[in-house]
């Protein structure tokens, strides 16, 4: 086996979030959740099985991986061997192109470049489905970033019904996202962690299901509509809902920090002035704003006083994976 395959995947927000999964072992969520893949922020994947290797070799931007990354990537990798009935090592060499520090490097355009490199340089030939379903091993959200633009992770129930389709690949309208980066400490709690504890004790849990999964033809209809208000108000409302499971956990966790409520407060006042902002956040203090191109510059403006050129990353939908 000699081939060796890059491929890239961009990372992706969801505006319905996925929070939460059935089947920790196969990540089968609890819910569907809805993204945007994004331009700036993706990963670029190199894989190669060899007869000349005694163990899987896994180097993150030119370093070989911590310890616990290279055991869950050769756990994936081993997925791959087991299809394809290779019985080989492979190296792997991850290239992560995120601005420096942006704490937004991610698990899913990183298992979505591997699943896409490690499948074909594996010789198997997957569609996207089944991309999908494989990147879906290696992280949830990974799931999404088979596609570009705004994509549907359908729940399911099992390993063959739950993955990803795009629901508009191509954005022709004005959205973007602007992230403030307000640290890149590493998370005090992963989100393969948070998620596991919401679900086990908060018991508010059924109800952001119900909720979520309620919100899925409503974003998609919004997605239709070109609608930013209506986008930004869902992706707001489903960000909320989801850390108030956090809160309400038992014992509650929060990833709120201090500057993500000053972040906030920023675009509530701007909305007050009638500009189209919406937040979003993930599973870190990081806070993303929902904004058309038109309003970004006002927006950037409004957050200077309080944070650096440096943690303002302005991004808009981005592709698919693909293969270089
Ligand atoms: C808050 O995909 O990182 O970003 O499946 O355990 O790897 P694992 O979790 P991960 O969780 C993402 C959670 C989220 C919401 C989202 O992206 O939908």
């Amino acid at each position: 086996m000699g081939q060796s395959v890059t491929a890239r995947a961009h990372t992706n927000i969801a505006l319905v979030k996925y929070w939460g999964k059935q089947n920790p072992t196969l990540i089968i969520p609890y819910n569907s959740s809805l993204s945007m893949t994004l331009d700036h922020f993706y990963t670029d994947t190199t894989v190669h099985f060899s007869t000349d290797l005694t163990a899987d070799q896994i180097m993150f931007n030119h370093q070989p991986a911590d310890a616990k990354t290279a055991k869950q990537m050769s756990q994936f990798l081993d997925l791959i061997r087991q299809r394809a009935h290779l019985p080989l090592f492979a190296a792997v060499e991850t290239m992560n192109h995120v601005p420096n520090a942006a704490g937004l490097a991610s698990s899913a355009s990183g298992y979505a470049a591997l699943a896409a490199a490690g499948a074909r340089a594996a010789g198997l030939t997957l569609n996207k489905r089944d991309l999908s379903r494989l990147a879906r091993r290696g992280s949830g959200s990974a799931t999404r970033s088979i596609y570009g633009g705004f994509v549907e992770w359908q729940r399911g129930t099992n390993d063959i019904d739950s993955y990803a389709i795009p629901v508009q690949e191509f954005v022709d309208w004005d959205i973007q996202m602007i992230a403030i980066v307000l640290n890149d400490r590493p998370k005090s709690i992963t989100s393969r962690t948070g998620m596991a504890n919401t679900v086990a004790t908060s018991p508010y849990f059924s109800a952001w299901v119900k909720t979520a999964q309620a919100m899925i033809p409503e974003m998609k209809a919004a997605i239709v509509k070109k609608d930013i208000n209506l986008v930004g108000r869902l992706a707001e409302q489903s960000a909320m809902q989801m850390h108030a499971t956090t809160l309400s956990a038992v014992p509650p966790f929060t990833y709120f920090e201090p500057e993500t409520l000053q972040a906030i407060k920023v675009v509530q006042t701007l909305r007050q002035q009638g500009v189209s902002c919406y937040y979003t956040m993930d599973a870190g203090p990081n806070v993303k704003v929902i904004c058309t191109s038109r309003e970004t510059p006002q927006i950037l403006a409004a957050l200077a006083p309080y944070f650096s050129p440096e943690q303002l990353l302005v991004a808009q939908s981005g592709p698919g994976v693909s293969y270089r």
